[in-house]
């Protein structure tokens, strides 16, 4: 399997605008791809749709998530399965990953997986995006310190956002050629108005307000809305810009 060549030459690498989608960069070529962490398959229905032959997979260690996919694209295959303990033995084209290694303590383990998951020999692509190094830091620099003096307990790190020297790393020593990896920011606008960071905060980091009674919830999140509202809030759309980091892979399993 070959990057396709409007997206990558040999004297000047990936020539893509970073902002374009992930989807673009499989090989129009790929005849198996899997979807490592579909959610609720919007994703997985792009890398199917009109590529006539293409067998694509979703697979999700969420029940709910794939008893949506399922229900929200009839046509399309899903199954449950955990990244860490993939069941394939070097039969996927590409595998493809949008917003999840970030929710994976351990890169090196899930790394094997999916090496070990894919075609073998330099064929085999990794086309992966998740949080990078600083994703959202302003925020969770706000949550540390409202969680910190609400509780008196120290919030856990949450999420694995690393640099791109680190994972570069991870990936060769788990055997696969580095094409490209690049930490790039996407400010990202929340919807909802006033109410989206609150939305996005008890969703995005629901672990963290397990414990809370409703009252030390609600002083929280005002805390967290006040302390990043210079820097994230847009006054002119009425709209918060969360300060969004993404690192993005392409590596080949040898
Ligand atoms: C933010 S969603 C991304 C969904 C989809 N890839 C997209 O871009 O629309 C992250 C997904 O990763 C899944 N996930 C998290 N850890 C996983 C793991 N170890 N194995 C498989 N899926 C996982 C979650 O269940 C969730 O559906």
């Amino acid at each position: 399997m070959k990057w396709d060549a409007q997206l990558y030459d040999s004297h000047h690498g990936f020539v893509a605008e970073y902002g374009k989608g992930l989807v673009n960069f499989v090989p129009a070529q790929a005849r198996t791809v899997l979807d490592l962490g579909c959610g609720t398959g919007a994703l997985t229905e792009k890398l199917a749709n009109g590529i006539p032959g293409r067998h694509v997979l979703g697979v999700d260690s969420s029940a709910e998530m794939i008893e949506a996919a399922r229900q929200e694209h009839p046509g399309l295959h899903f199954e449950l399965a955990d990244a860490l303990n993939l069941d394939f033995d070097h039969e996927w084209d590409v595998v493809f990953s949008n917003a999840v290694f970030h929710w994976v303590p351990d890169h090196v383990k899930l790394l094997h997986s999916v090496h070990h998951a894919l075609v073998g020999g330099g064929r085999g692509l990794l086309i992966c995006e998740f949080g990078a190094h600083g994703n959202i830091a302003t925020i969770e620099a706000a949550l540390d310190e409202a969680l910190l003096r609400e509780t008196g307990v120290t919030r856990p790190r949450r999420f694995n956002f690393p640099t791109a020297a680190t994972f570069s790393a991870e990936l060769e020593e788990c055997d696969f050629r580095v094409d490209d990896v690049r930490e790039y920011d996407r400010p990202t606008p929340l919807s909802g108005g006033w109410d989206g960071l609150r939305e996005w905060v008890l969703q995005f980091c629901e672990s963290d307000f397990e414990t809370l009674t409703s009252g030390q919830r609600e002083a929280v999140v005002h805390s967290v809305e006040e302390r990043v509202k210079a820097d994230l809030w847009d006054e002119r759309k009425g709209q918060w810009v969360a300060d969004y980091r993404r690192l993005r892979a392409l590596a080949a399993a040898v």
